[in-house]
Order: C-alpha cells, then structure tokens, then sequence
C-alpha cells in the first residue's frame, strides 16, 4: 500500500511539505509507504492543445505517481483565500481524460498550513470541492495549521497537542480508506 503525499507549496522551507513528512512518520509506522511527489514545478500550464496521449512528460509523471497511489494526502497553503494555482494547476491535468483520470475514485484528504491565523481553511475547502468534482473519494478529515512558522517544530510536527492529535487522526482516516480498499482486492 502506498500514500502519495502532494504538498500545494513549490518552497524549499515549505511549512506544508514540513507537515506531510511529519504525516508520513505516522502512516510508514503503520507498515504503509509514503512518497512525496517532487514534481509539480515541472508541470506546464494546462493546455487542452498539449493533452494528447499520456500528455507532457512531467504530466505522465504525475498521473503515473497518482494511478500507482493507493490514497492521496494533499497538504496546501492558501494564497489569496484559494488553492495555489501551480496545485489546481496539476490537479487539472490529472483530472482528465474526462470521468477516467487518474484521480477518479482515489481516496484523499486534505489538510494545511498557512502563516496567517486560520491555517488554509479556505484554500483546503476549495481544494475538496475541486477534488471531488474529479472523481476523487475525498475523505471527512481536518487539520488546519494557523501561524504555521510559530505552530510547527522544525521536522514539521504540530506543537499544539489537541494539533498532534488531529494530524494523528487525519491520517487515520485516510488509512482506514486504505483498509477498505484492501478488502475491496480480497
Ligand atoms: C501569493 C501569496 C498569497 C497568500 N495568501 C494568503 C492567504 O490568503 N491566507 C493565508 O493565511 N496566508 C496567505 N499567504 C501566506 C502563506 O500562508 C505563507 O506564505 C505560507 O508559509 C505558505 O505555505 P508554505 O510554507 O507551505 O510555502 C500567502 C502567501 C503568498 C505567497
């Protein structure tokens, strides 16, 4: 089993790619494997023009490393109270072709972390609207980091315990996802 972990921020120092590492400590301590994908910077501007075949080589990545994921772990900031737009960008590569991309019925939530007080709660709520336009299983889960730079340890762990707690549980609802599909392949 396999988590791919797609962080909405391109920033070296990104508090949210911080996040899903610290994430990714709880799901491979359940004996599942995470990765984190590396390659949105490369994914060009959509164009319905260039959506042939397999699409551009960093899309064929992408939607390769999305159908070879078992869930999705999305974790985003919010820029100008919406989803940063190289994230909806690839998001809309992936959604197509239309009712058969590779985010149809792939289970993912989404959480976040921003700088300002209310942790991304709108970039993340955008992000699941458009995620289940796509088809995807978007599970019931939150965690919404405000003023990430002083509520994240270096490695990306939520100071605030009742935060810990609900990164814990998070992530245990995207495993339980995992869980059902695996009775599903039995
Ligand atoms: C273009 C831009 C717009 C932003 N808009 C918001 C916003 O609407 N709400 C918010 O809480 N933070 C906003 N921020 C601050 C981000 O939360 C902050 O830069 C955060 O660290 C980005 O996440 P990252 O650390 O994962 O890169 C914005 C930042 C940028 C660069």
């Amino acid at each position: 089993m396999l988590v791919l972990g797609i962080s909405g921020s391109l920033r070296r120092d990104s508090h949210n790619t911080r996040l899903l590492r610290a994430a990714a400590e709880i799901i491979k301590a359940r004996g599942v494997e995470f990765e984190v994908f590396d390659g949105l910077k490369a994914i060009p501007p959509y164009d319905e023009d260039d959506d042939v075949g397999k699409g551009p080589g960093a899309v064929a990545r992408l939607r390769e490393a999305i159908a070879g994921a078992d869930a999705l772990l999305f974790a985003t900031p919010e820029y100008n109270s919406s989803v940063p737009g190289v994230l909806k960008n690839a998001i809309d590569w992936a959604s197509r072709p239309a009712g058969a991309g590779a985010l149809r019925n792939k289970p993912v939530i989404v959480i976040g972390a921003s700088t300002g007080m209310f942790g991304a709660v709108w970039a993340q709520a955008e992000l699941r609207k458009v995620l289940a336009a796509t088809g995807a299983r978007v599970a019931e889960a939150e965690l919404a980091v405000g003023h990430a730079h002083e509520h994240l340890d270096p490695l990306g762990h939520p100071v605030e315990p009742a935060q810990r707690e609900a990164l814990a549980d998070a992530v245990g609802v995207l495993l339980s996802e995992l869980d059902d599909v695996a009775a599903l392949a039995v």
